[in-house]
């Protein structure tokens, strides 16, 4: 008798009108030989699992394939001692959801390397109500607090503010006493961002037209920036002396124009964010604080995140790729 199992995977697949998403019924015989065999309870909607879904050979390379950077479940076969059977475990990125099927299937096959242990005090919902976007958010907000940028050194500009990312930045921010004000182009979410920790929500536009002029008047202290291009742009020119801006997002492309006036006359600081590569003893770290002093208060993560199933996630794709989503899209594999 065959030990293999049948699951449900919503899987992106290419047909003569383009990429679609459809939720099938997959064998665990199609997936990678591994380490560890886990079964899925929640993932997360990231803009990069967007992108994998709608055939953006950049991300993924080969269809029909099964989307989803974030994954937590538990394991139901391991091949390490590292793991046994049992354990509640937290996967995020790595090669999860590019090119080895991902959290958008009820089972997923890693190597052990890529797998970390729930933290205490988190539960499987909750760490991917986290997730990599809250993952993102942290490794930013670590790069802010490096460069000296205190709750009183003034105010974090966030931008992309309602993405998955800007939400969770707001939210952590705030967490850590921040003074955060949030840009977005959908002021209609005021509240949102308000109840998220925002002291202050500004429309986009007031932070990227502002014509070129190589220094703007110093209004942040810090700030982490999803969106990339011309509004990083426009970030790092209204950054104050000594300020950190941390980006981590290519929305509006991957062409970052700017001039070196803020870095050698204001010492402004722009650091990366890379959550997909980062070192696991960085995401040791930071899983620790997620789920220790930085975690967000239940009714906090229960505002910026909203609970779907794979058969919802369709139009939710969608909707991210149009920059419509608000929050985060929590997956729901268990029930
Ligand atoms: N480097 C890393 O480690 C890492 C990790 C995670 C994500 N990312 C990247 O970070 C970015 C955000 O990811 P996400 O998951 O937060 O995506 P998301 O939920 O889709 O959020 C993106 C946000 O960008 C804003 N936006 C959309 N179109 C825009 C436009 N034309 N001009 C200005 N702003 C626009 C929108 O916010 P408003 O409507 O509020 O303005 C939107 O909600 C993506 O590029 C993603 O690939 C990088």
């Amino acid at each position: 008798m065959s030990n293999h199992i049948e699951y449900r995977a919503l899987v992106a697949e290419e047909s003569k009108r383009g990429f679609t998403q459809q939720v099938r019924i997959l064998s665990t015989a199609s997936l990678p030989e591994n380490d560890l065999l886990v079964r899925v309870h929640y993932s997360s909607l990231n803009y990069k699992d967007a992108l994998s879904a709608s055939g953006n050979r950049a991300v993924t390379k080969n269809y029909p394939f099964t989307p989803g950077i974030d994954a937590a479940g538990i394991i139901v076969k391991s091949g390490t001692d590292k793991f046994k059977e049992g354990d509640e475990v937290i996967v995020t990125s790595y090669d999860l959801g590019m090119n080895t099927p991902g959290g958008f299937g009820e089972y997923i096959s890693v190597p052990a390397e890529w797998t970390l242990h729930l933290p205490g005090n988190l539960t499987l919902k909750e760490s991917m109500m986290i997730g990599t976007s809250g993952l993102t958010a942290a490794i930013g907000i670590e790069k802010i607090m490096a460069g000296g940028i205190e709750p009183e050194s003034g105010k974090i500009l966030v931008t992309g503010a309602t993405g998955a990312v800007g939400s969770f930045a707001v939210a952590l921010l705030a967490r850590l006493n921040y003074d955060v004000v949030a840009a977005t182009g959908k002021t209609d979410r005021e509240e949102f961002l308000i109840k998220a920790g925002a002291s202050e929500v500004i429309h986009r536009d007031r932070v990227s037209d502002v014509g070129g002029s190589p220094l703007l008047s110093s209004s942040w202290a810090g700030a982490i920036d999803t969106v990339g291009g011309s509004m990083l742009d426009a970030v790092i020119r209204q950054t104050a002396h000594n300020g950190v801006v941390a980006c981590c997002g290519n929305v509006l492309g991957g062409e970052l124009n700017t001039s070196i006036y803020p870095f050698i006359l204001r010492g402004v600081s722009l650091m990366g964010i890379d959550s997909g590569i980062a070192l696991m003893q960085d995401r040791l770290r930071l899983w620790n604080k997620l789920a220790g002093p930085w975690k967000p208060e239940p009714e906090i993560l229960a505002h910026v995140c909203t609970e779907k199933g794979l058969d919802d996630m369709k139009p939710e794709i969608e909707k991210m790729l149009q920059g419509g989503q608000s929050g985060k899209i929590l997956v729901n594999l268990r029930d």
